[in-house]
């Protein structure tokens, strides 16, 4: 996860490679770097911090040069530090790498490069890579393919990198991580994120695993890691690039949960013949297997039970970092449902792969359309909620929600009815926005709790999870999704006087038995925040939400919880959109 870019071209690189890095920065935010060339000389900066804080430092974008490469970490081997930040050159200073991903094999590698004189500068995995080519360039030179194959041939782990020469050569490589070239009329981008130059194109190749780009003065080559040359297609990317910006809001998380009035009506632009070939893949399936990670494995756990519920359909959800430990039922006759925000989740992208080696067919709910999961699905469906940049799944988390009661009305005979009730869901959503001003107040009442226990059973308990799970990443406070009738087992021990707890208990079967639970809790002392329907004493503090159909409750009681994470950010002063030792698109596992 990570960042990398690199441009070569007739303008200036240091500026458009900083502004790139701005916007895959969500990728991960650890460190800075960018290296360029001019006049055959490689000049390299780079720095702890975010983009803007680094470039003020170090002057980034004055670098010289028409040839870049830029980086933002998200460390895994080596800590956060300067000479762990990218670009890493070799010994002889010829060459500079940035990489996103894991080296498995680095010790071995760097172990023998030592034993051939090589010195190492940091304590990251990916420095191998940039020793490693220049000692497979003869002098330092040499074949670029050939240092290249043989360097892509001997990595083991997932990597895509891009490598920067002083001859003025620029090259990409891929394997298990993403890498676009994006085609402008001014020159080339090699980059993780399509975000990185749609500014300048919407015109891009998708490496595939095992491919290598080579761009120089005489235009751009395609090889696979045998050396063979290869062509592939242009693809036309769509995105609707203004909303990357924050505009007036403070932070892209709050912008992203205003948006849901909007975009679970976008999540139903769908083209019917897939939703069809969607629907009809469940339908004919001996086993189903929903996977995901984070909130889309809460979307997959609230999936689940409205296709049992509604669809009489029995599934199993497994989350992806365990798909590989539960392999037994999955054959040629199974469907793996994957959910995913960003499609490049690499716990997800695994899971998949191995249930393909299984001939399992894959279906799949993901926001980005170019991306690996999309193009590996026998077919998806896109959220289309738009650029989703704070680290918070939020808009995502609701627009996966919205395409699942949409696919189980088709299935069971319009069972929910969601599609003819949109027109009330955006009043909804914009009354539980109205409610802002006292989640806010009530941010201010627990802002300081060490934990906070979220309680709902049935449809309410994967939002429990999901909102314990947004309060932890955003607030950096414990807290724990518990399903209501589990804490007599045990959980009650918690309870002391003042402990907070977020009860989800809409008018619904669940009602009395969590009223009850919380009657439980309310003995012992702790402080309740109701988010209900239904005003009730027992409720120290009470989020009324409209009365809705029984089944939706789920996709409008996880708002006042997103935004109550949101608030506690702010007043424990931690950044929302970018919380720490996070990033928005885990490619790593
Ligand atoms: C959610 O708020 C988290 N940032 C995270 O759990 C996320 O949902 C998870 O990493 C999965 O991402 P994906 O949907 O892009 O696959
Ligand atoms: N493994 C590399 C490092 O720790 C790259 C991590 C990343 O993808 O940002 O530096």
């Amino acid at each position: 996860m990570c960042s990398i870019i690199g441009f070569i071209g007739n303008s200036r690189a240091a500026p458009v490679v900083v502004e790139s890095l701005k916007k895959m920065e969500y990728r991960g935010y650890d460190s800075v770097g960018i290296a360029t060339i001019n006049s055959g000389k490689i000049m390299l900066k780079k720095g702890v911090g975010r983009v803007v804080e680094v470039n003020n430092q170090l002057n980034l974008m004055k670098m010289p040069g028409n040839i870049g490469v830029g980086h933002t970490r998200w460390a895994t081997h080596g800590g956060v530090t300067e000479s762990n930040a990218h670009p890493h050159d070799g010994c002889k200073k010829n060459i500079v790498v940035v990489h996103n991903g894991i080296i498995e094999n680095f010790r071995e590698i760097k172990k023998d490069l030592e034993q051939h004189g090589h010195i190492f500068k940091s304590q990251t995995d990916s420095e191998v890579i940039a020793h490693l080519i220049e000692s497979n360039l003869v002098d330092g030179k040499g074949n670029i393919k050939k240092a290249l194959t043989k360097t892509c041939t001997k990595l083991k782990g997932a990597f895509a990198f891009v490598v920067a020469f002083e001859d003025g050569s620029i090259a990409g490589a891929r394997l298990d991580e993403p890498l676009i070239i994006g085609l402008t009329n001014d020159g080339y981008f090699i980059s993780s994120d399509v975000l990185g130059f749609l500014e300048y194109t919407d015109r891009a190749i998708f490496l595939e695993n095992k491919d290598i780009v080579i761009i120089d003065k005489n235009g751009m080559n395609l090889f696979d890691f045998n050396g063979k040359k290869i062509s592939k297609q242009i693809t036309q990317v769509a995105w609707e690039l203004g909303e990357i910006d924050k505009g007036d809001y403070a932070h892209h998380t709050i912008k992203e949960i205003h948006e849901q009035k909007k975009s679970i009506e976008k999540a139903m632009l769908q083209d019917n013949e897939r939703v069809n070939i969607f629907c009809n893949t469940i339908r004919s399936a001996k086993n189903i297997f929903f996977t995901g990670s984070g909130s889309s494995y809460h979307a997959a756990l609230v999936a689940k039970n409205l296709l049992s519920r509604f669809g009489k359909i029995r599934s199993e959800v497994i989350m992806s970092s365990e798909f590989q430990y539960n392999l037994d039922n999955i054959d040629k006759d199974s469907v793996i449902i994957a959910i995913s925000q960003s499609g490049e989740t690499a716990d997800v992208l695994q899971s998949i792969k191995i249930a393909k080696e299984k001939n399992a067919k894959i279906l799949s709910i993901v926001n980005v359309h170019t991306s690996s999961l999309a193009r590996l699905s026998d077919c998806y469906l896109g959220i289309n909620c738009g650029p989703e940049i704070g680290v918070a799944a939020t808009k995502s988390f609701t627009g996966q929600l919205a395409i699942f009661y949409m696919i189980i009305d088709k299935i069971s005979d319009n069972a929910t009815r969601f599609v003819d009730n949109m027109k009330f869901f955006q009043e909804i959503f914009e009354g539980i926005i109205q409610l802002e001003g006292e989640i806010e107040r009530i941010a201010e009442v627990i802002k300081d709790a060490k934990d906070i226990y979220i309680l709902g059973k049935s449809l309410h308990y994967p939002i429990a999870l999901e909102g314990s799970l947004k309060i932890k990443e955003l607030a950096y406070i414990h807290a724990e999704g518990i399903a209501a009738g589990e804490l007599k087992h045990g959980p009650l021990a918690l309870i002391e006087n003042n402990t907070a707890v977020i009860v989800l208990n809409p008018e619904d079967e669940t009602f009395n038995d969590t009223l009850r639970s919380t009657n439980e809790i309310k003995s012992r002392g702790a402080y309740i925040i109701g988010i209900s329907n239904k005003e009730d004493i027992i409720f120290d503090r009470h989020i009324k939400i409209p009365t809705v159909n029984k089944s939706f409750y789920p996709i409008i009681e996880v708002i006042p919880i997103q935004l109550l994470s949101y608030y506690l950010a702010l007043k424990r002063e931690t950044n929302p959109d970018y919380p720490r030792n996070l990033a928005k698109s885990v490619t790593v596992r």
